[in-house]
């Protein structure tokens, strides 16, 4: 198992063992900057707590989430009733859930690179094998890299969109794209939207829209949009049309019930989050947007790094012109961290084929420790190129 953006903290923690500060740029998790946890959710967790709702739930989830999860995404296109949703300890339990249910030994799980790194790893650690598929530089799907590496054995094929690490957001034509190719080769669709409220240019279009009977499996959660990242609530949505999904709809709810339930306050505060103000996000997403180019276009002015704006999420991945000057991204990454200070992550974490060369930057930070931690890497970069 493998887990990038976490197993370079060890590093991380030798170079403060000596001593210095680190500007973390390596994790997603934007409750630890100034972003923060409206208050109206955290009441509802306060009153659940003081109201003894301290107990087991039911193992699919508290009823009343469980209805305003099928309000929200039947809003986005998908057709379910409660009995289609499973409220899960974040959208990585429910990865975890549904890669146990779906993923034979040898059976192929295509993505497209670079992806978040627990899909790669729960597709391994089942047995099975995940296939990197190409993207156009438009952020499009490469259908013929797609069909030249569909087997007999591919059985699944995900899409996170907005995209962590890339930020790249799959618009209407390419959603439609993956279901066409999912329906003819016969596969489950795993779609990650745990970003679909962090989106800066265009609307957010959900794979829902163009789903139709299409086996879809979707994942969401409140670690990001409601600011719940440490209270772990996420949830899965079964496509209620698809018969292809009925053995799963029964198996995946036996996982559930192994496990017992969700945290019963979390979920009472989960509910607040969907039915209360939204006020907050639109807020959120002003914020990131100006810390999104702010950090481009510092970024793209580095002589040796360029990047992509990114459409949605809070991440960058800028490409390194390595030039013989690092052996790789994770050299690369190792040197400014023990230069600078700047923890990063290393692109190949993200899948090799399509993550080397690159590193992820979170932007979450507030503007003036983004501008420490770009002049920083600009430093970086030029004494480098002056040796
Ligand atoms: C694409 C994606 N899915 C899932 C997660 C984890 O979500 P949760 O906190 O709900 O487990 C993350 C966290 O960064 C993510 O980027």
């Amino acid at each position: 198992m493998e887990y990038a953006i976490r197993d370079i903290i060890s590093h991380a923690r030798r170079y403060e063992s000596r001593g210095k500060q680190i500007i973390y740029l390596n994790i997603g998790d934007p409750v630890k900057y100034d972003f923060k946890t409206p208050a109206h959710i955290k009441q509802a967790l306060i009153d659940a707590v003081r109201n003894d709702e301290n107990c087991y739930t039911e193992s699919e989830g508290l009823p009343e989430l469980r209805k305003a999860i099928v309000q929200k995404e039947s809003q986005k296109g998908l057709s379910i009733t409660e009995e289609d949703v499973l409220v899960t300890n974040g959208v990585s339990e429910g990865l975890e859930m549904v890669m146990a249910s779906v993923v034979n030994p040898n059976s192929e799980v295509m993505m497209p690179g670079p992806y978040y790194p627990p899909y790669s790893s729960y597709v391994k650690f089942y047995g099975g094998k995940p296939v990197e598929f190409k993207l156009h530089e438009d952020g499009r799907p490469d259908m013929e890299d797609m069909e030249s590496k569909v087997t007999p054995r591919s059985n699944a094929i995900c899409i996170i969109s907005p995209n962590n690490p890339t930020g790249e957001v799959f618009d209407h034509k390419s959603l439609k794209q993956v279901i066409d190719f999912a329906n003819e080769h016969d596969l489950y669709i795993i779609c990650d939207e745990i970003y679909d409220k962090i989106v800066f240019d265009e609307e957010f279009t959900g794979i829902a829209k163009v789903a139709k009977d299409a086996p879809l499996i979707l994942l969401n959660g409140f670690s990001k949009a409601y600011l719940m990242s440490g209270w772990r609530c996420g949830y899965i949505c079964i496509n209620s049309s698809s018969n292809k999904l009925n053995d799963l709809r029964d198996n995946v709810p036996k996982l559930a019930r192994v496990r017992i339930s969700s945290n019963f306050p979390v979920q009472r505060a989960a509910t607040h989050a969907l039915r209360g103000p939204q006020d907050h996000i639109e807020e959120m997403v002003r914020k990131l947007r100006r810390r999104r180019d702010y950090v481009v276009k510092r970024l793209n002015g580095i002589e040796g790094l360029s990047c992509k704006v990114p459409k949605g999420a809070f991440y960058v991945f800028p490409k390194i012109s390595l030039d013989g000057r690092w052996k790789d991204d994770l050299q690369y990454v190792l040197d400014l961290l023990n230069t600078t200070g700047v923890l990063s992550v290393h692109g190949s974490g993200f899948g090799t084929t399509y993550g080397s060369g690159h590193f992820r930057i979170v932007y979450l930070p507030a503007e003036e420790v983004l501008e420490q931690a770009m002049d920083r890497i600009e430093r970086f970069m030029y004494q480098k190129t002056s040796k």
